[in-house]
């Protein structure tokens, strides 16, 4: 019985590394050398790198750790650790045939060990592993948009970047840009808005966080936590929602703006979400590329608030008929794509009603998938929190300055998506795909 068990175990563990492992592949499959090297945006690192990371990352913990063997490519070690170049130097990157090599290298030895690992005292460390990649991946999708959305015309390309290019950085993406600047002619007609109403939650206690194998160490552990009442929007805020508070000089009018916010705001002296299309086809979809303030700002225009993530979650996942959590808002099924847009299905936001099947309990749509959604909250640790696999991993942004964001978005991968899930970025941060949803 228990070996059947540990069995069992093992080949779910196979099946997601590789079905994880086919997202990645599948991310980087039209990508040309410029596009791999390229530094976006200060803050992210080239794609290429996340890439080399991935396997970085799995030796280190997997290979080295656990099985005792030696780094399968140690002069990648300064490259690909976390914690060495600064990511402007991490545009010298070999090329994409050369890096994927070395995850293969990687994995044939991972495969191997899992067959003889002790996986029952293990299956927390995998199951890191495992959503480390998706995690990565998903920066890989948001930098790639901000790359089609940088365009081509504009990319004088300088020396950094091009030095690993020998074919000078052709680009074979732009049949994939999806959210054009420009209105786009002739403009097809505005679809009929769809109503945001607000689902009250009675107040009482629901269960907070996970135990489960694959909770990371900020999700522990699971807490009763008490809510008063509260209302909470259906769908998280659209796009035509959205173009109202622009329309009425939101951007303009300092009331609707907290006094950071609006510092941010004139430091950065942005008029619309980062992957703001005029394009009305998207007014039922999530307003998207927004930052903490700008949620904030929104929300005071509207008469309502941000939840905290407690709030959130309990409207994702408690089921008050049964008096009991569900691991997603729809239930026990893994995300698939009936239930929510995740894992680059898409590709893109979708319309906020579009998944029906995915809805909680309660009646909140859209909780997973299609955007990530910031809460009022900041980054903090659960009773009980002991850092894992590394303190390096949430401890160190537990420094009251990060907002937890929840949910997911269109590139989420499926084993990082759950209603217990916690992201976490500081509050000026735009080029993630993030939206919000509004509370009172
Ligand atoms: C939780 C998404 C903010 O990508 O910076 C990846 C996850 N930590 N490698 C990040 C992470 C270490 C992290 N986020
Ligand atoms: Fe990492």
């Amino acid at each position: 019985m228990i070996s059947k068990s540990i069995q069992s175990c093992r080949e779910a563990i196979y099946r997601d590394l590789q079905q994880c492992r086919r997202g990645t592949f599948k991310l980087f499959a039209d990508i040309d050398c410029d596009t791999f090297c390229r530094l976006a945006h200060p803050d992210f690192s080239p794609v290429g790198w996340h890439l080399g990371h991935i396997a970085y990352t799995e030796d280190l913990w997997l290979l080295q750790r656990c099985a005792g063997l030696k780094p399968v490519f140690p002069e990648y070690h300064q490259l690909f650790a976390a914690d060495v170049l600064p990511k402007k130097q991490r545009v010298f990157l070999p090329q994409l045939p050369e890096v994927k090599l070395y995850l293969d290298a990687v994995r044939k030895k991972v495969l191997d060990y899992l067959e003889v690992a002790p996986i029952e005292e293990q299956e927390r460390l995998w199951r890191f592993i495992i959503q480390h990649e998706s995690q990565h991946c998903e920066t890989v999708a948001f930098v790639l948009q901000m790359q089609e959305k940088q365009g081509r015309r504009d990319r004088d390309l300088d020396a950094d970047t091009r030095i690993n290019c020998p074919q000078g950085g052709r680009r074979q993406r732009e049949e994939r840009i999806l959210m054009p600047d420009c209105p786009v002619w002739p403009m097809p007609d505005a679809p009929c808005p769809i109503p945001n109403s607000e689902i009250e939650i009675p107040g009482g206690e629901f269960y907070m966080g996970s135990d489960a194998a694959e909770a990371l160490d900020n999700e522990r552990s699971r807490h009763l936590c008490y809510l008063e009442a509260y209302a909470i929007d259906r769908y998280p805020v659209t796009c035509g929602q959205y173009r109202d508070f622009m329309a009425s000089g939101g951007y303009q009018n300092p009331d609707w703006w907290s006094v950071e916010g609006w510092k941010w705001l004139k430091v950065h002296l942005v008029d619309r979400p980062l992957y703001w299309s005029e394009n009305p086809a998207f007014n039922n979809h999530p307003v998207c590329g927004v930052s903490w303030y700008e949620a904030e700002a929104y929300c005071n225009f509207a008469g309502k608030r941000l939840p905290s993530e407690a709030e959130w979650e309990k409207a994702a996942s408690w089921d008050a008929a049964n008096q009991t959590n569900r691991t997603y808002p729809w239930g026990e099924a893994p995300p698939n794509a009936s239930l929510c847009n995740h894992g680059n299905n898409l590709a893109n936001t979708s319309p906020v009603d579009a998944f029906p099947k995915g809805a909680s309990a309660i009646g909140c749509c859209d909780m997973l998938g299609n955007v990530w959604e910031w809460t009022a909250s900041t980054f903090d640790a659960y009773p009980g929190f002991e850092s894992y696999p590394y303190k390096g991993y949430s401890q160190v942004y537990f420094d009251g300055e990060h907002r937890v964001l929840k949910g997911g978005s269109w590139a989420t991968f499926p084993q990082a998506m759950r209603s217990s899930f916690r992201n976490w970025y500081y509050p000026g941060v735009r080029q993630i795909i993030a939206g919000f949803r509004c509370a009172k």
